[in-house]
């Protein structure tokens, strides 16, 4: 049996009743009112689901009375309370055991894939510490041999998921470890919080000893810094500490350290007018030159969740006190200038399209004067007339409107994202499918740049040509992120018809990175096969789709002091 509860009050429906376990309909169930909370030293509340404490509980410390939940939520929780047992994870792989917990025969990819997962492992001094990149011995390894931050991610949460917690707190540790060296590029000293890109495991065969080799950008192609591997591990920590209950391993100050490195480095003050974070390109899973740079909605969404996922984790004590202060504020700014400037639908775009320029002083309506002509052409037909999702870049005079699934995800799962604005992004899904998921899930970035524009943007990328990896490429990797959002929002048939398309085609095409074409028709041209992340994605979406309650290990609730104050998009209120 597995972790913990499933967050469910976000749009105030978590609609299961086709999934495998049956569990009727859950409504409105704010789980953070259905535990009582005992006092504790760390922000994490084992007793609260995958809730948080809400900002204003954190100035004040009293909880928000909430309305008693309805019988039927207590109905339920009895049902995910029987499910879940908290705190003893379950043990169950298509590996190991080819019947899933509901009795249903496993899919045979499941367990094709849980082979390939555990050939991955990567072992330091007799400890598995990580999986590897790709096991695509056919191919030019590059970097594909290492243990990557971000691509260890969907592995984490698989064995999280199948009760086997260990490999995750290794790697914590071990990169926890990494984040410690002085950490140089030339002659310039990068800083102390940066976490590692990947590492790898060297054997010297003379002295059989084994030593940990990290790069934190100064090895990867265009010297890429990894902003995304930071924000990644703490997400790990507190998806670790929740599905586990163990609070021993965040608590240990060396944890409590890291933590305050990496957020030292995303909060510290600077000449910003934005509350966002400013990155170089190729900062995140996009990383080579494709225009992520400035204030990419990648970065913001992962930053937002990190943000969110420390304060839990963070000791209240004096150091842990000064950053719960500083995180509260920048999740306000934060959570306002996104849910505010990135929004886009139907009306906000006629909205745009219709903007004056030149416009000075606080009264202004275009404050980033975005001129009308920059409008692409293409987004006048994609965008339906319900539905909307969050732009993959604003600044001055710059709004990149190319659709990103990666921070559309996360920004669900960290409720960066009112609960409209999720139900909108869903709604976006769904009328859109041929070009987001078409006939492989799903594409990374929509739509592809192609002619000029290619040639400027990228520099003449011949590995993102257009249609092709990150240029509108489709990565198998991103179901479990649309899987893990179909649930919160109530809409698990939708991750349904992604994962039986995926299905149809992984395992015969041995698990490749990533598919070519409009409709991600085509193996992607310089593909790995068994790439890792591809193979633990499909994991982790089966196992959440077979029981949501895994979802309280990767998605926050709503923060009600975090409500938008203003709304302005015809599509919200459908
Ligand atoms: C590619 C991807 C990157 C990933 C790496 C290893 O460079 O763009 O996100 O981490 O491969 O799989």
């Amino acid at each position: 049996m597995s972790s913990i509860n499933v967050d469910v009050s976000l749009n105030g429906s978590l609609r299961n009743a086709d999934t495998l376990c049956d569990m009727a309909e859950i409504e409105e169930i704010d789980f953070s009112r259905i535990f009582d909370r005992p006092p504790r030293p760390l922000n994490m509340d084992r007793q609260r689901s995958c809730d948080e404490r809400s900002l204003s509980e954190l100035s004040t410390g009293l909880p928000i009375p909430s309305p008693r939940p309805s019988s039927r939520v207590e109905n339920n929780f009895r049902l995910i309370d029987h499910l879940n047992c908290f705190p003893s994870p379950g043990r169950r792989s298509g590996f190991n055991t080819p019947l899933s917990q509901f009795g249903v025969e496993t899919h045979p990819t499941v367990a094709d894939a849980w082979e390939a997962l555990r050939r991955s492992l990567v072992y330091f001094r007799g400890e598995p510490v990580g999986t590897i990149a790709a096991l695509d011995n056919s191919e030019e390894q590059v970097n594909y041999d290492q243990v990557f931050v971000r691509d260890f991610v969907p592995s984490a949460l698989a064995f999280l998921m199948n009760g086997e917690p260990e490999i995750v707190k290794n790697f914590i540790l071990k990169t926890l470890r990494l984040q410690s060296w002085e950490k140089k590029i030339d002659r310039f000293q990068l800083g102390e919080g940066v976490m590692p890109a990947s590492f790898k495991v060297l054997h010297d065969p003379v002295t059989n000893n084994e030593t940990l080799m990290a790069d934190f950008g100064e090895s990867a192609i265009g010297r890429v810094a990894p902003v995304d591997s930071g924000f990644w591990w703490i997400f790990l920590l507190r998806a670790y500490t929740k599905s586990t209950g163990d609070i021993s391993l965040a608590e240990k100050p060396e944890c409590q350290k890291g933590m305050r490195l990496i957020l030292s480095l995303c909060l510290s003050e600077g000449f910003d007018t934005f509350p966002t974070l400013l990155c170089a390109d190729g900062c995140c899973m996009v990383d080579r030159r494709m225009g992520v740079y400035g204030y990419p909605i990648e970065i913001q969404a992962l930053f937002f969740m990190a943000l969110r996922c420390a304060l839990l984790l963070l000791k209240q004590d004096e150091e842990g006190n000064e950053f719960v202060e500083r995180i509260t504020k920048r999740l306000h700014a934060l959570s306002f200038h996104m849910r505010s400037y990135y929004w886009i639908d139907l009306k906000q775009l006629n909205d745009i399209y219709r903007y004056k320029t030149e416009e000075y002083s606080h009264t202004a309506v275009n404050k980033f004067n975005v001129i009308p002509d920059s409008l692409p052409e293409w987004i006048f037909d994609f965008m339906p007339v319900r539905g909307g999702y969050f732009i993959g870049n604003v600044s001055p005079a710059r709004m990149d409107f190319r659709w990103f699934c990666l921070g559309n995800c996360i920004a669900i799962l960290s409720s960066l994202a009112t609960p409209e604005q999720s139900t909108a992004i869903m709604d976006l899904i769904e009328s859109r499918w041929e070009e987001l998921v078409g006939e492989m899930p799903l594409k990374v970035i929509y739509p592809a740049i192609e002619s000029h524009e290619w040639r400027i943007v990228t520099g003449c990328d011949p590995k993102n040509t257009r249609w092709s990896y990150h240029n509108g490429g489709s990565w198998p990797v991103l179901l479990w992120l649309l899987t893990a959002a179909c649930i919160k929002t109530g809409r698990p048939q939708i991750a349904r018809r992604a994962i039986e398309l995926a299905e149809a085609r992984l395992i015969k095409d041995n698990w490749p990175e990533y598919y070519d074409g409009k409709l991600g028709r085509f193996i992607g041209k310089q593909a790995r096969k068994f790439q890792t992340w591809s193979i633990a994605g499909y994991l982790v979406a089966k196992m959440m789709l077979e029981d949501p309650s895994h979802l309280g290990t990767v998605a926050l609730e709503e923060d009600k002091q975090m409500k938008p104050t203003i709304r302005r998009s015809s599509s919200w209120t459908f």
